[in-house]
């Protein structure tokens, strides 16, 4: 037998069964440039279950992998921890070809699983937080995370590896060869995990902080972190969750965000002059063209910021389409705890700093200043946007503290 799709084994009795898919650069709006994986887990004990499977395409590895270890026809069960399409499109087709005894999701993910596979037969059962399934040598434990970030999202634990099965949460799209989190750079994974969180599970801040308040008032104890995108933890679970809790918070920083898109070079100075009045009122700010930057990248920065300043100029009496598209993307987002500004030049019309504002208000950020310019920003048009990045500089260093 050939040597490639092997396997990779974590513990003694659960191997890593996924795929990596290298080529994938775009995941419904977000940017994947490092391309990303789709992990599945098989237990081998006297009773074989899977954990998820993959996208449907990539079935053939994945089996190619199972075969390796055990015959398919000997898994008995399979578990979906979520039901999106990235981990159950593979399902029916894995499903028709192991037979498995049993297939096991949250009560939401029965409901999920057969509003997309209506075409077919799946023995799906329900399990509940707190249900229990015996392996012989190892047990089962099922968690609902509802809207975390599907409403059909669980994790399951294994009690006696102290591991948790923990679906999308604490997962990063990362394609690599290497199978755990600590033999890759920290910069890269931390960086691929608060991207992660930032265009994924931002909206639902609130329910990671109640989960993880009762992950540690359980006192569950968790050794390895097998996530369904990207490397396994093995080590540090306590910063893993540490930053999830970082994240979740959002609390302000002295960094704003300056995204900006502009026609001839107006809103460009602006926002170049604006981004120094913030550093001389004691902020820090990152300028994000959009002609140049994806969405997906400015909500990951937005992570770590406290303002939001928004620069366009006004193109047929709106904002510019590069900008409609990062505002309408942070606003399904719902970040929290951020300031704003918006800015923009224009030449007769002027209506997209007023747009501008709206999108901010309606996102509940606190709105500090705005500027308009026409055509061209002269010397006091720059002093003005000076002056309004400081006042900007001193609230975030303030807000901050
Ligand atoms: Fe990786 Fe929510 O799917």
């Amino acid at each position: 037998m050939s040597d490639f799709f092997q396997p990779v084994k974590l513990t003694d009795t659960v191997y890593w069964v996924g795929v990596i898919d290298w080529d994938v650069r775009d995941f419904h709006g977000y940017s994947t440039m490092r391309g990303t994986t789709y992990n599945a887990y098989l237990i081998v004990t006297d009773r074989v279950t899977l954990i998820d499977t993959v996208k449907e395409s990539f079935v053939p590895e994945m089996m190619s992998r199972i075969s390796r270890i055990v015959s398919p026809e000997d898994i008995s069960c399979i578990i979906s921890n979520h039901a999106e399409i990235d981990h159950s499109g593979g399902l029916p087709r894995v499903a028709s070809m192991v037979k498995p005894d049993r297939i096991l999701a949250s009560k939401m993910g029965v409901r999920t699983l057969r509003e997309h596979f209506n075409h077919c037969e799946l023995n799906l059962e329900e399990v509940k937080t707190g249900d229990t399934l015996d392996l012989g040598t190892r047990t089962l434990r099922f968690m609902e995370t509802r809207m975390l970030h599907w409403p059909d999202s669980m994790f399951t634990y294994m009690p006696e590896e102290k591991l948790l099965f923990s679906q999308d949460a604490f997962g990063m799209h990362l394609a690599t060869a290497e199978r755990f989190a600590d033999l890759v750079g920290p910069t890269i994974v931390y960086r691929e995990m608060a991207k992660y969180y930032a265009n994924i599970l931002l909206p639902y801040s609130d329910l990671v902080l109640k989960l993880l308040d009762h992950l540690e008032a359980s006192k569950m104890k968790i050794d390895i972190i097998a996530n369904d995108h990207g490397p396994v933890f093995r080590r540090d679970i306590a910063n893993v969750i540490g930053w999830y809790r970082q994240w979740a918070e959002q609390k302000p920083t002295n960094l704003a965000i300056i995204v900006y898109d502009t026609m001839w070079g107006s809103t460009q100075k602006m926002a170049k002059v604006i981004a120094d009045g913030i550093y001389k009122g004691g902020g820090r700010a990152l300028i994000m063209p959009m002609g140049g930057s994806h969405r997906s990248d400015v909500a990951t920065e937005l992570l770590h910021a406290g303002a939001l300043v928004v620069g366009s100029p006004t193109l047929n009496n709106n904002i510019f389409p590069t900008m409609a598209d990062v505002l309408v993307y942070l606003k399904g987002l719902r970040p929290k705890n951020l300031i704003g500004a918006a800015f923009g030049s224009y030449g007769w019309g002027g209506e997209a700093v007023a747009h501008i504002r709206g999108y901010l208000e309606e996102m509940n950020i606190d709105v500090q200043s705005e500027k308009r310019v026409k055509y061209v920003p002269d010397d006091a048009d720059l002093d003005e946007c000076y002056q309004m990045g400081i006042t900007l500089g001193y609230r975030l260093a303030e807000n901050s503290q």
